[in-house]
């Protein structure tokens, strides 16, 4: 079992923050940051909880400009736990891990069962050592419930301490230290009590207390409730409410006996009136958290819950990279769980682990959903229909910029409007910047992709052919209309845009943002065209005419879609594709140079702009723009692409292409290492291994120099879990069967998982050197499935398994 535990021994204030982010508690409705119960926000500490989709908007002013944000919401802390010794001259300091007399400190979360737990041994000034053991868990099976469980031993003495539980709601939003210029406070109306008797009551034995209050500006209710209970010899003792103004507090005196341990258990429920199902989050909570069974039984229900998950998301990879990939798999089904099928969610950048990127939501799905689809294809449904409820929004983006059809915001929150900052920090600098991240349009065809992709992968053609035929072909609608075509040329071109590589936003000494013709846009843009053309011929008649009648898609413009599809211009030049036109023409950047003289590069842009310079002059990426393209089609699909636009496109180009931008990126995102591992594993192999590890490194060692404290970076954790479902097995879901093209990894030479495949649970893919297994389970209703890989082609009925060996490399 040890694969499954992440230790932390010692206790190191500076290290504090990164844990906690890694020892965050989810279950896809709320989260918890691994934070110590008895700490407040602080410099070392900051116990933050979030529930997905739960978002506030607030102005504030930075150099001399209203700005206005909308965040996901820190929420009044359930954690709050501390403790003291009591004596003759009255109680000792409360224990803290940054005060006198720690001795002993662990943390271990186990990622089998979903639990957090904490050891620590406290001296106190005269010399009594008491034994703190912390058992936590965010309920996976009850999306609602939370539990801590501690147990106190005195080690040598006998005496009494005080207990201290509480709900906090005098937090703020305070987690990243670049947005304390903005206001953070989201919480307003925040009332504790107890009983049936309204806010503010309190004073008597209570073992459940509440807190209600609600955001500032979006009015979301909030309800959290906690029961505490200690055992004692004499069944349960009641703590003793006594609320302070924004706390609901609960206190406790225990007898402890030599060796012998006594436990309190904190039980805590949250509601919001995003709920559904409840008349309000207060009363719901109070009875939830009165109803919910002890600790045990939680603990029990819970690990169930998880045992069901790892069953579906089976993962066998040996050695120190399964122990990672099975913790960013953690990570990622406490963000996304089937609870997310339930909501109005999309895929927050940063987990609910952070507030980094304030939970916003950008194109960071497309390294999310490939893998959720052959998982949990119901949470990729609700995450593109969270899309789709935001599609009138996103027409609205494009009609105002002038356009037809859809344009997706590149950053989204609550209602689908354009959330991306106007101005951002240069903390090198201490400048704020004007923002132009929003031109990144290629969000919408990350969006078409998915949309494409989950339905190849679950085979749901009832959303293939309703919902996502309509964002499909908006967005293509957009794109066709955004287009505009070049005389010169004798071709489409797409202007005025930022591509993944957000470092360049503008040419040199230009007066406006935007690049033309980003090649990575324009080749996905033809894409996402292709596609609606063929789902438009392909759809049931009745469906075809319900598209058109209610898009008012007409022959006339079909032929304009054609023509753009297979005209759009991809930029080249000294023989490879260039990142957008005009790219070839910047200077060289001194990569030797920098790097000695600042070190760590990664983020170029703030380097170099707090030297006065700017990273749009060079030939410097932040990270994959045109490699992106071999992450999301296989060789054979990128080279008919390119063919349909009428550029050939051969390996002698791709791999120069490939060499050309590793020599010229940064990695200033956790996105590049794994799309460059991923790319490299068919190009380059022996480079690839050293990209891959990178990718699997990320967050657990926060390569990008502190971000991981605000928030791990859930595309490429999930991207590194694709990577071994679909990078290193060139598997494709495509015309109906499952498509594979191994590459041989140094890295990785065995390894399975399990997936759900049309319909069909538990598909087994295991890989070994020189073979490829694959099994199908029982099932009476089950259709066969189509198997292809090099020239051969199986046809898989269910119940059987096959091997098909690979070709020699
Ligand atoms: C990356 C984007 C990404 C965003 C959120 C940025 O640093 O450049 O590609 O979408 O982070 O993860």
């Amino acid at each position: 079992m040890t694969d499954w535990l992440w230790e932390y021994e010692g206790y190191d204030p500076a290290a504090e923050r990164l844990r906690e982010a890694l020892c965050t508690l989810g279950n896809g409705y709320f989260a918890t940051r691994g934070a110590a119960p008895e700490c407040t926000a602080g410099d070392a500490h900051y116990p933050g909880t979030y529930a997905a989709g739960c978002y506030n908007r607030l102005t504030s002013t930075v150099a001399g400009r209203e700005v206005e944000n909308e965040d996901i919401v820190n929420l009044p802390n359930w954690l709050p736990l501390r403790f003291r010794t009591t004596g003759e001259d009255g109680p000792a300091p409360w224990f803290s891990p940054d005060g006198e007399g720690l001795r002993e400190h662990r943390q271990r979360l186990d990622l089998f069962g979903g639990t957090l737990e904490r050891t620590a041994r406290w001296a106190t000034a005269d010399g009594r050592v008491l034994l703190v053991r912390q058992l936590r868990l965010v309920h996976m099976g009850d999306p609602h419930l939370a539990a801590l469980r501690t147990e106190f031993t005195a080690e040598g003495w006998s005496g009494e301490i005080e207990v201290e539980a509480a709900v906090d709601g005098g937090v703020t939003n305070s987690g990243v230290a670049r947005y304390r210029r903005l206001d953070g406070a989201h919480l307003v109306h925040v009332d504790p009590g107890d009983g049936d008797d309204g806010p503010g009551a309190g004073g008597g034995a209570a073992d459940v207390v509440w807190l209600r209050c609600r955001t500032r500006t979006s009015d979301i209710r909030v309800g959290m409730a906690a029961r505490t209970t200690a055992d004692s010899a004499a069944g349960h003792e009641r703590p003793r409410a006594d609320h302070e103004p924004d706390r609901a507090v609960q206190r406790l005196r225990l007898s402890l006996a030599a060796g012998e341990p006594r436990t309190v258990d904190k039980i805590v429920a949250l509601h919001t009136s995003r709920d559904t199902a409840i008349s309000d989050p207060l009363h719901a909570a109070a009875d939830r958290v009165r109803r919910a069974p002890g600790f045990e039984e939680l603990l029990e229900s819970h690990r169930t819950a998880w045992r069901q998950l790892w069953r579906r998301a089976a993962l066998d990879v040996p050695g120190e990279a399964g122990r990672i990939l099975r913790l960013h798999l953690f990570h990622v089904l406490q963000t996304l769980s089937p609870h997310t099928a339930d909501l109005d969610v999309g895929v927050p950048a940063r987990g609910l682990h952070g507030e980094a990127y304030r939970g916003h939501i950008f194109w960071d799905e497309l390294f999310v959903l490939p893998y959720l689809n052959l998982r949990f294809p119901e949470v990729s449904r609700a995450l593109l229909t969270y899309r789709y409820r935001r599609l009138d929004q996103a027409r609205v983006l494009a009609r105002d910029a002038g356009h037809r059809g859809a344009m997706y915001p590149w950053q989204s929150g609550s209602d689908g409007r354009e959330e991306t900052q106007q101005l951002h920090l240069n903390p090198r600098s201490g400048r704020w910047l004007p923002d132009h991240s929003r031109l990144q349009h290629h969000v919408g065809s990350a969006i078409a992709y998915n949309v494409w992709q989950y339905c190849e992968a679950s085979g749901d053609a009832e959303f293939l052919h309703t919902k996502g035929a309509e964002m499909l072909t908006r967005i293509a609608r957009f794109w066709a209309d955004f287009a505009d075509f070049d005389p010169d040329l004798g071709r489409y071109r797409i202007r005025g845009v930022v591509g993944p590589d957000e470092y360049h936003e503008a040419y040199p000494d230009a007066d406006r943002p935007g690049l033309d013709d980003n090649a990575y846009t324009n080749v996905t843009a033809a894409w996402v065209i292709s596609r609606a053309l063929d789902l438009v011929r392909d759809l049931p008649e009745p469906r075809r005419v319900d598209l058109l009648e209610r898009t008012g898609l007409g022959p006339g413009e079909l032929e304009h879609w054609k023509e753009v599809s297979t005209r759009l211009y991809v930029p080249f030049h000294d023989g490879v594709i260039s990142q957008f036109h005009g790219y070839g023409e910047l200077a060289e950047l001194d990569w030797e140079g920098l790097g000695s003289r600042h070190g760590d590069i990664r983020r170029l842009d703030r380097v170099l702009e707090a030297e006065g310079d700017t990273v749009n002059r060079y030939r410097a990426s932040k990270q994959a723009d045109v490699l992106m393209l071999g992450y999301l089609f296989s060789p054979a699909e990128l080279r008919a692409l390119f063919a349909r636009l009428g550029y050939e496109l051969d390996d002698a180009t791709w791999q120069r292409t490939v060499d050309y931008y590793l020599r010229r990126t940064s990695h200033g995102s956790t996105l590049s290492g794994l799309v460059h591992g991923w790319v490299l594993s068919r190009v380059r192999r022996e480079d690839a291994w050293a990209y891959c590890r990178e990718a699997l490194e990320g967050d657990i060692a926060d390569l990008q120099g502190g971000t991981t404290e605000e928030g791990v970076h859930l595309g490429a954790m999930a991207g590194t879990l694709d990577l071994v479902q679909r990078g290193l097995t060139g598997m494709e879901t495509r015309s109906g069967s499952l498509w594979f093209d191994p590459v041989p990894s140094p890295g990785l030479s065995e390894y399975g998982f399990t997936m759900r495949y049309h319909g069909h649970w538990g598909v087994r893919v295991a890989v070994r050197p020189g073979e490829l297994r694959i099994g199908l389970p029982p099932s009476a209703d089950g259709l066969p499935i189509g198997v292809r890989l090099g020239g051969r082609s199986v046809v898989l009925e269910p119940g059987t398994s096959c091997v098909l060996p690979l070709p020699e490399t």
